[in-house]
């Protein structure tokens, strides 16, 4: 099994705003409406696995993201909101659990989403490739990707990728 993590971060380290908002991620030079290389990556992942919050955003996008299998972890929602019923699974319980759950059911290859569910994933050892852009932009506060770490975790630098002048794509990868 394979979990990768795929998101944009800010300079000082955080994935939205201090209102939640990721307006920042949309002033980003764009002349030949690149994706960065999303759907490549998007092609190789199983399922979406993602926190409450990252859904509950998702929602108010004006069209689901999402053509892959998506399942969110929540100890507060108890029923999918029915316009996405049949596209995303609710999931509550031991994160090593779930992932070797959704390993049993064929799902090899995860994309883990939303800051708090990325660091119990990370304190769970349990994220093996991290492909992180960083906008050059400052927030000064917001949702952080990072948190604290019972031990730290090494990983190798496997490319890194430069978009406009303005974007760097880094891949990650552990090492254990
Ligand atoms: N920059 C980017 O590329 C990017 C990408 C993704 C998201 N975002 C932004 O990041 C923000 C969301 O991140 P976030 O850190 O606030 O939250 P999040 O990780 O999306 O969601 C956190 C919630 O997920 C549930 N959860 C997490 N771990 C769990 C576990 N082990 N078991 C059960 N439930 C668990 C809990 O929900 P309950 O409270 O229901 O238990 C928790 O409150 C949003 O503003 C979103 O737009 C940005």
């Amino acid at each position: 099994m394979t979990n990768f993590v795929y998101i944009a971060t800010s300079l000082d380290g955080y994935i939205a705003d201090r209102d939640g908002k990721l307006d920042w991620l949309e002033d980003i030079p764009n002349p030949d409406q690149s994706d960065f290389g999303y759907e490549d990556f998007m092609k190789g992942i199983d399922a979406v696995l993602m926190g409450r919050i990252t859904f509950e955003k998702a929602l108010t996008f004006n069209h689901w993201p999402y053509e892959k299998p998506v399942f969110v972890v929540s100890t507060r929602l108890k029923k999918v909101p029915t316009e996405v019923e049949g596209k995303v699974t609710l999931l509550d319980g031991d994160l090593e659990q779930l992932a070797a759950d959704m390993e049993a059911r064929g799902f090899h290859h995860l994309y883990i989403d939303g800051g708090k569910t990325i660091q119990s994933f990370l304190k769970n050892d349990l994220i093996d490739v991290m492909i992180i852009t960083t906008v050059p932009v400052l927030l000064g506060g917001g949702t952080r990707l990072f948190g604290d770490l019972i031990r730290p975790l090494k990983f190798r630098h496997q490319k890194t990728m430069v978009y406009n002048d303005f974007l760097v794509k880094s891949i990650y990868t552990r090492i254990r």
